[in-house]
């Protein structure tokens, strides 16, 4: 442990750290984080409303994940790619009769971009074609392919070339339709339309869609009800596969085990990744035994240095026993309920609060300007945010320049009521700080 201070922590990382996520370093430096509670090594302790990066569902340090980590440590870290061990195994088993049907293959890696880049490649190599469609301002990771599928123009510019043949269509954004329309009398018109797009620019090679169930980098946008399924109708009616990359919404975190659950559709590869591992690398690609059939005979590979390794998959099948046991899904469902009706009554009280949106323990905050125009107040939301900070609470944003500019909220699953009790209250406090009573 450092005696280092937060600043002195900071200018040194200054010095020699680089900035690669488009920000400088200015958020405490944390020396410890149990439960719902991270704390800075000055001693000052947040209340982590992001589960860290989204990874710490079952809560920071959970007893089990040590223990895990622990026995791993004592039994096998690392092994041959090539080779697997009985905690991969139990684990493939776990994931597999979670999935939804008629998903029952699964296999591990790392990251969710790579679970992502797995299974565009399957899709790729099981219909033979490359063209891929991502929805607007939706997130799917840094690597290429992933990175390719995302819409985000931060995140796009000044690479190069992304791979031929991605198309976005518009994000399904109740809010800010893009269309300027509204649910259910537009019947879906973003998907419809967009796919019209996609076939004018087609060259004929179309396969696959990836999509979020809630997009959560997009300012945490909820599809309509039923949009997945008339999604997955648009890309069956071009022989398309459909992914859903389950990053942040998979195993519990909307109410349901997976995002796609509302809608009832079970894609033909589904991802999951952040909430798998409760911190620790691991990620997965699940399919159908039938496309893994098909995928094999050709030739699909995908081989890194960390396929199925033993100590993720150990620590993955303390995650699946926690959420089980301490009953993860239905709290999600019901602490989100409670902390929507909270949310919900800031905005009924403070005009900056322009939506509250999500479901489970994933909820946006959309600050705005006025509720007219819905431009992003950007200045008082960032000072709201230093503000919560300042009072305890760390929330993370997801904001696009005059866009929108939004709280991601979404704390571990194992959040105490009274947590979020405090959690609202310094909320409204640093509102009341910022723009007035
Ligand atoms: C929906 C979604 N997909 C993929 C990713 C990429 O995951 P990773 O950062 O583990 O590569 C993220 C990360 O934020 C995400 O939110």
């Amino acid at each position: 442990m450092s005696d280092a201070t937060n600043e002195e922590l900071l200018a040194e990382a200054r010095r020699v750290l680089v900035r690669s996520f488009g920000s400088d370093f200015t958020l405490p430096v944390i020396a410890k984080a149990e439960g719902a509670t991270i704390t800075d090594v000055d001693g000052r302790a947040y209340l982590d409303f992001s589960s860290g990066q989204m990874c710490a569902t079952v809560g920071h340090n959970h007893p089990r994940i040590a223990e895990a980590v622990r026995g791993a440590a004592d039994r096998a870290v690392h092994i041959n790619s090539a080779m697997l061990s009985p905690e991969v195994v139990r684990l493939g088993r776990r994931v597999v009769e979670l999935l939804p049907r008629p998903l029952d293959k699964v296999f591990f890696l790392s990251t969710g971009g790579e679970s992502n880049e797995a299974a565009l490649k399957i899709a790729k190599k099981v219909t033979g074609r490359y063209e891929t469609v991502g929805l607007a301002h939706s997130f799917h990771g840094s690597t290429s392919g992933a990175g390719a599928a995302t819409f985000i123009p931060s995140r796009r510019a000044g690479y190069g070339p992304p791979l031929p043949g991605t198309f976005a269509i518009p994000a399904p954004d109740c809010y800010r339709c893009p269309l300027a329309l509204t649910f259910p009398a537009c019947e879906y018109a973003c998907a419809r339309v967009g796919f019209e797009l996609v076939d004018r620019q087609s060259v004929g090679s179309l396969a696959a869609v990836i999509a979020e169930p809630i997009l959560g980098t997009a300012g945490c946008v909820e599809p309509p009800p039923g949009y997945l399924a008339e999604l997955q109708r648009l890309a069956r009616a071009r022989d398309m596969l459909l992914i859903l990359d389950e990053a942040q919404t998979g195993l519990g975190r909307t109410g349901d085990m997976w995002g796609g659950d509302r809608d009832g559709v079970a894609p033909d590869l589904l991802t999951i990744s952040k909430t798998l591992g409760g911190g620790i690398p691991l990620a997965a690609t699940a399919t159908t035994a039938a496309l893994e059939e098909r995928a094999y005979r050709a030739d699909f590979f995908f081989f890194t240095s960390h396929l199925n390794e033993p100590l993720p998959a150990a620590v993955g099948l303390a995650v699946l026993d926690v959420i089980a046991e301490e009953k993860l899904v239905d709290a999600a469902r019901d602490k989100g309920a409670h902390l929507k009706r909270g949310l919900l009554a800031l905005k009924e009280r403070y005009e900056i609060v322009g939506d509250v949106r999500g479901r489970g323990l994933l909820m946006g905050v959309d600050f705005v300007r006025d509720r007219q125009s819905k431009r992003p107040a950007e200045a008082e939301a960032e000072a709201i945010t230093r503000e919560c900070l300042r009072r305890g609470l760390f929330l993370a944003a997801t904001r696009q320049a005059s866009r929108y500019w939004v709280w991601r909220v979404a704390p571990p699953l194992t959040i105490s009521h009274a947590e979020i009790d405090r959690s609202l209250e310094i909320m409204e406090a640093a509102i009341r700080a910022v723009v007035g009573g």
